[in-house]
């Protein structure tokens, strides 16, 4: 039984304003399985892993080699960009056969085993599920675009191919039908056809969703879903997963959509779990979602840590709360964070990956001593925590490999972040065994790029104060994924960050200050103390009530 109990602290208003909160007190909150609740996904870009077969390129026998190493790390589920055929103009985001894993990755059966030892070692799997588009060479796409009608005519959403509708496409050639088809990202990735929520009358070409091509097309992926899952998958992160439906903009339609699969999956795959690329918890989440992450292209993550124009250097607006110069706006954040958080604490999770495959990484213009302190608040905050492969060892960005699939997108350089992982000092950092140039990407050139073995052997690392982190997020209830949270000191403008992790009598602080600056809290004014036990510290102290706090420091400290 939960029982629940109201905390409420008066706090002078130049400290975060006075919080009720109801908190549960029972482990049994209803967020979907129950492997969620101690989950920590670690993101694997596959052609940049592991090389199992001297080709150049990461396989799956690579990824299923590796596994007791990301369990080392404090990871038990492991999310996989996408491994299916493609003619890879956009990294595999272009499916050819949702239904086949790529030859150059190994087999399906190599998949099968890749998810056997993962669940040995009590870790799960999940794919990445193109759900909104597919390559021009699917054979979907291929059959759609013949000029005459036949099963997949309407997959696709074809409009006329005198009219210019924004953004579509011709397809011109042999036996091919006249109209332009709409993409969805690329211009080789045709939008699949869910129909849109309020077709205009006078476009007939927009379908609604209760169209038997567009219901067709719905239940496709349902199957895509169900033949992974059979094999072994344990979830899915699902590609643009707000895109599927057009003209729908109170998301009712889109919400109607993920729910219908949600449902279904609870009744016939009850332990497998649907995670979002939305970047908007509160509708995701909502919209049946186990897991969302706020990312680069909203807001949240923006304000946090800092927009894609990152790339341009020094010339960064607006200022991120992660940054030396101490400019972010962290009041305007955590305000965000809380309308997503109290929207879908009940329900579902909120992540903030430490990076991904489309945006640089968090090394890029910063020195180790920042990117701890993303980590220590990122890895202490509520929801499932994501490490992008080689963050855990502070790979760096590097701007300057060539542009590969697809991986340059107008200013954004995506191949910085997808080179190979470097895991020791052997020939191509241990990556392959193939000659340099047969290489997915090139490996960091620096003599001084940090790898694996170097960083198991000296306690001191990066990869060693992640599996450190990580530790303490296992040990300790307050620290849980569902576990509560409550903001202590947010200023705008103002450092530090300081919030509270509770479960059941156990709460632990968190004071994070990334500015280049030092600062002091009253946070005696703030939350009634008697002691402070540092857990996990880097340049704070408490003393007197106050919490000082050295330029780029933080501190975890569990309050007794
Ligand atoms: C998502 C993926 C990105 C891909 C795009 C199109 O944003 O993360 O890498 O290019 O969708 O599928």
């Amino acid at each position: 039984m939960c029982k629940s109990i109201i905390i409420r602290w008066a706090i002078p208003s130049v400290f975060w304003f006075a919080i009720d909160a109801v908190a549960p007190l029972c482990a049994e909150v209803p967020l979907g399985p129950k492997w969620l609740q101690t989950a920590v996904f670690y993101q694997i870009y596959p052609q940049s892993y592991f090389d199992s077969n001297g080709d150049g390129i990461g396989d799956l026998p690579g990824i299923t080699a590796k596994l007791d190493y990301i369990l080392s790390v404090g990871c038990n589920a492991i999310w996989i960009n996408p491994i299916y055929e493609s003619p890879f103009g956009d990294a595999g985001y272009d499916v050819a056969d949702f239904y086949m894993v790529a030859s150059r990755y190994g087999t399906n059966e190599d998949l099968k085993n890749l998810c056997v030892e993962a669940h040995k070692r009590g870790m799960h799997v999940c794919l990445d599920l193109v759900a909104g588009h597919t390559s021009v060479l699917n054979p979907w796409f291929q059959q759609s675009a013949l000029d005459w009608r036949n099963r997949y005519s309407n997959w696709y959403i074809w409009t006329p191919g005198a009219e210019n509708v924004t953004g579509s496409q011709p397809y011109p050639g042999k036996d091919r039908r006249p109209e332009r088809y709409l993409p969805n990202f690329f211009p080789f990735q045709p939008a699949l056809n869910y129909g849109y929520a309020r077709p205009d009358p006078k476009e007939p070409w927009q379908l609604p969703t209760t169209d038997p091509a567009c219901i067709a097309v719905r239940e496709e992926l349902k199957r895509i879903m169900k033949f992974w899952l059979d094999l072994g998958a344990d979830g899915f992160r699902v590609d643009l997963a707000a895109s599927l439906i057009r003209n729908d903009p109170d998301h009712g339609a889109i919400t109607a959509l993920w729910r219908y699969y949600r449902a279904w999956l609870d009744l016939e795959y009850p332990d497998a779990v649907l995670i979002s690329e939305w970047s908007d918890p509160a509708v995701a989440i909502t919209a049946g979602f186990h897991i969302d992450s706020l990312l680069q292209f909203r807001e949240p993550y923006r304000i946090l840590l800092g927009p894609e124009s990152r790339l341009e250097g020094n010339a960064r607006i607006p200022h991120a709360f992660f940054e030396r110069e101490g400019g972010g706006d962290i009041k305007a954040f955590v305000d965000e964070y809380i309308r997503h958080y109290t929207k879908t604490k009940y329900l579902g999770y909120i992540s903030i990956p430490t990076g991904n495959h489309d945006t640089p990484r968090p090394t890029w213009g910063r020195n180790e001593q920042d990117v701890r302190t993303i980590f220590a608040m990122l890895l202490t905050m509520p929801g499932v925590p994501f490490i992008y492969y080689g963050d855990e060892i502070g790979m760096k960005f590097l701007p300057e490999v060539p542009n590969k699939e697809g991986g340059t997108l107008g200013e954004v350089q995506r191949c910085g972040s997808r080179t190979p992982m470097q895991w020791s000092k052997e020939k191509n950092a241990g990556f392959s065994t193939a000659s340099a140039e047969k290489l997915y990407l090139p490996i960091d050139p620096s003599e001084l790029r940090p790898d694996v073995a170097t960083e198991e052997n000296d306690p001191a690392s990066m990869l060693n104060f992640t599996r450190g982190l990580l530790k303490l997020r296992r040990d300790h209830p307050a620290l849980a994924n569902a576990a509560d949270f409550q903001p202590l000191y947010v200023e705008n403008n103002k450092y530090p960050f300081v919030y509270l992790r509770l479960a059941g009598t156990e709460r632990i602080i968190v004071a994070i200050n990334p500015a280049e600056r030092a600062c002091t809290v009253a946070l005696g004014k703030v939350i009634e103390l008697t002691q402070l036990r540092p857990l996990l510290v880097q340049g704070a102290a408490f003393q007197d009530g106050c919490l000082e706090m050295d330029p780029v420091s933080f501190g975890i400290f569990a309050l007794e």
